[in-house]
């Protein structure tokens, strides 16, 4: 018996001495810092290059869905220019995340970050003080001179003073960010431009590197971010906003006859339902935003989906319980 108690005691202390020299571990390197090369990308004041930015920051690269406070709903539903001041609330397992306040304002915006700061956490997840950003934006492909539209027109938006309150990381969180979480940079070779125009091509690099069609289009892991499905298939289970105790599940958007969504979508139905908007309401998908895409992006982003392979994968109703 005695020596059954002693040999339970060691095992405790044992037990208690790893958590503790775990938790000691996590503390120290839930907040380590990484580093990624500076892209060299500065602001210019051109105009058109300022029109270009605009277009996807409140198109394509639907910034405010994200960026703006949630108040702003309905404006951002009819398609309208928000300041994107900051303050939206993703409650997910790692943590409770609020997004900074991007406008022009010095103290409380991005307005002392320099351009080379900027583009490195949009093209490989750095941020500003070195730690790894969530994989909540998909830009880390984009071209040089869409990379320096969005900063030359952040540059020119009017400053927002508001102060955002730190996003707070649970105990899965900081688990997460010591041991898993690392910045992921660009896939490809960056290039200088990519032409706007109806192809497939460009219909591609909306769909993967603006518009995140694919990062929501496709089976994820929550905790992590990383890819568990094939592309396009859909099945990606986001907590609803508006009403926690749903799930929202992105359908299968490849042209499968039977689950796929686009099988049933002519190129013109396609670009009719983008204008739209929202009608499941608890949807995450921007619809508001994508209410600013031209047809010629729409018709790339049709004829692109269209092209790729179609993926049998039923997904289900769009609304399930959150167990
Ligand atoms: C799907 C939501 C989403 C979209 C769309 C989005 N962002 Fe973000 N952004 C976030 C989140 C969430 C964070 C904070 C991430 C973190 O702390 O890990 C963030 C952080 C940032 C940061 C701060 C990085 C740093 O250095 O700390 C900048 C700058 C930024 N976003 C700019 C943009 C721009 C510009 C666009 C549009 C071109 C955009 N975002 C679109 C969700 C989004
Ligand atoms: C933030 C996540 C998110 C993003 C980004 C997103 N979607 Fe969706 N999408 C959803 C969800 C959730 C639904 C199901 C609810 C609904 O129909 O609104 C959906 C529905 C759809 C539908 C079916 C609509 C219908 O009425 O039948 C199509 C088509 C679609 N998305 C295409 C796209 C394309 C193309 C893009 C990129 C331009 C895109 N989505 C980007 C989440 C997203």
């Amino acid at each position: 018996m005695k020596i059954i108690f002693k040999f339970l005691k060691w095992v405790g202390i044992g037990f208690g001495l790893f958590v503790l020299v775990m938790t000691i571990f996590v503390m120290i390197k839930k907040d380590r810092t990484f580093d990624a090369p500076y892209p060299k990308i500065s602001a210019v004041k051109d105009s058109l290059v300022i029109q270009r930015g605009k277009n996807l920051v409140y198109g394509a690269a639907h910034c405010a869905y994200c960026h703006a406070p949630i108040e702003k709903v309905d404006a951002i539903e009819r398609g309208e220019i928000v300041p994107l001041s900051g303050g939206h609330v993703f409650d997910i397992p790692p943590a409770k995340i609020i997004t900074p306040n991007i406008t022009a304002d010095k103290e409380t915006g991005i307005g002392n970050w320099p351009d080379s700061v900027l583009a490195r956490s949009l093209r490989y997840m750095v941020g500003h003080d070195g730690r790894a950003l969530l994989e909540f934006m998909p830009f880390q492909n984009l071209s040089d001179s869409d990379l320096t539209a969005i900063i030359s027109y952040l540059r020119t938006t009017e400053p927002v003073k508001n102060t955002v309150p730190k996003s707070e990381w649970r105990l899965l969180g900081n688990i997460l960010k010591a041991l898993v979480i690392e910045p992921v940079g660009p896939s490809e070779e960056i290039q200088m431009s990519v032409k706007p125009d109806s192809t497939i091509e460009y219909g591609k690099y909306l769909a993967q590197s603006v518009a995140n069609c694919r990062g929501c289009h496709t089976d994820r892991d929550m905790k992590t971010g990383k890819y568990v499905g094939p592309f396009y298939a859909g099945g990606f289970k986001m907590p609803s906003e508006i009403n926690p105790a749903l799930l929202v599940v992105s359908p299968n958007i490849t042209t499968d006859p039977t689950t796929g969504r686009l099988a049933n979508m002519s190129e013109n139905d396609f670009i009719q339902r983008f204008k739209k908007g929202t009608i499941i309401k608890e949807s995450m998908m921007p619809w508001g935003q994508f209410k600013n895409l031209s047809e010629l992006e729409l018709k790339a982003i049709y004829r692109y989906l269209a092209s790729i392979p179609p993926i049998a994968n039923n997904t289900g109703p769009v609304l399930i319980p959150a167990e």
